[in-house]
């Protein structure tokens, strides 16, 4: 039996987020410059993409720029924002084709005007797209989300809105970035690094972690496939006990 038959199709997290990681380490290891690892890491993002589609998760976030990668030498910067046009440019179709949608979460405008131009028109043109939906996490951190947030709800008390005794979990859910999604059930992590590096920090606060030593351009199907069954294996407790829980 394979991987996939094994996954049990009533209990599929209904969303998933992946730290895309170790496209570097991948391309030196094999004495190629930073850039061929990000080159090579499209193709584990089609293969993310098509893996949740097609088993029928909902919607997958990739964190593809943080804010933090913009200290990163100018030249991987400038190489990172061109892959991202290009690949939007030929990927649309296949979006329209598998019947994907497109969204962004992040400082959207901090990126070049190129960029911004092919997602929103990729975002448009997927729009009415129903399968699933994909979320590029660009130029995003959940710090800078979350100062985001604060700000819009410390306005809306000031302009008499909202009181601060009714500010709650559910407030801050809809002043975020990621207000139109449910939060991720499952977070995976590639390249063998454990750890969140700003991501989601709110979103995450219940989901299952998992992390794999592969980096990035060599994640397929069937990694997915292992992280989805792996996932189904927990008990997922939200503070109570394990006997509550199976009773
Ligand atoms: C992830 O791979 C891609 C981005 C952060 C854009 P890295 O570029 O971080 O690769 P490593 O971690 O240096 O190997
Ligand atoms: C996190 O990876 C950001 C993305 C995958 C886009 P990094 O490689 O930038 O993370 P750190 O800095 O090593 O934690
Ligand atoms: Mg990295």
């Amino acid at each position: 039996m394979s991987i996939k038959e094994n996954i049990n199709p009533d209990k599929l997290p209904n969303h998933i987020a992946i730290i895309m990681d170790g496209n570097g380490r991948w391309a030196k290891g094999k004495g190629k410059f930073r850039i061929f690892g990000h080159q090579n890491g499209v193709a584990a993002v089609k293969e993310a993409t098509e893996a949740c589609a097609e088993i029928g998760v909902k919607y997958l976030t990739l964190y593809a720029f943080s804010t933090e990668n913009w200290s990163r030498p100018p030249i991987e910067v400038r190489a990172l924002m061109q892959l991202l046009v290009s690949t939007i440019k030929k990927e649309t179709k296949v979006l329209m084709k598998n019947n994907i949608k497109l969204e962004a979460i992040g400082n959207i405008s901090d990126l070049p005007k190129k960029c911004q131009e092919e997602l929103a028109s990729a975002i448009l043109e997927t729009k009415d797209n129903t399968r699933m939906t994909l979320i590029l996490a660009l130029s995003y951190s959940a710090k800078w989300d979350i100062i985001n947030a604060t700000k819009m709800i410390a306005n809306e008390v000031k302009e008499g809105k909202i009181k601060i005794d009714q500010i709650d979990d559910k407030t801050i859910d809809e002043h975020l970035s990621t207000r139109k999604f449910p939060h991720p059930e499952l977070m995976i992590r590639t390249s063998g690094e454990h750890r969140i590096s700003n991501f989601l920090l709110w979103e995450l606060a219940y989901s299952e972690l998992y992390f794999i030593d592969k980096f990035w351009p060599d994640f397929n199907k069937e990694d997915i496939f292992e992280a989805i069954l792996n996932f189904q294996q927990r008990e997922r407790r939200f503070g109570k006990t394990s006997e509550q829980i199976k009773n």
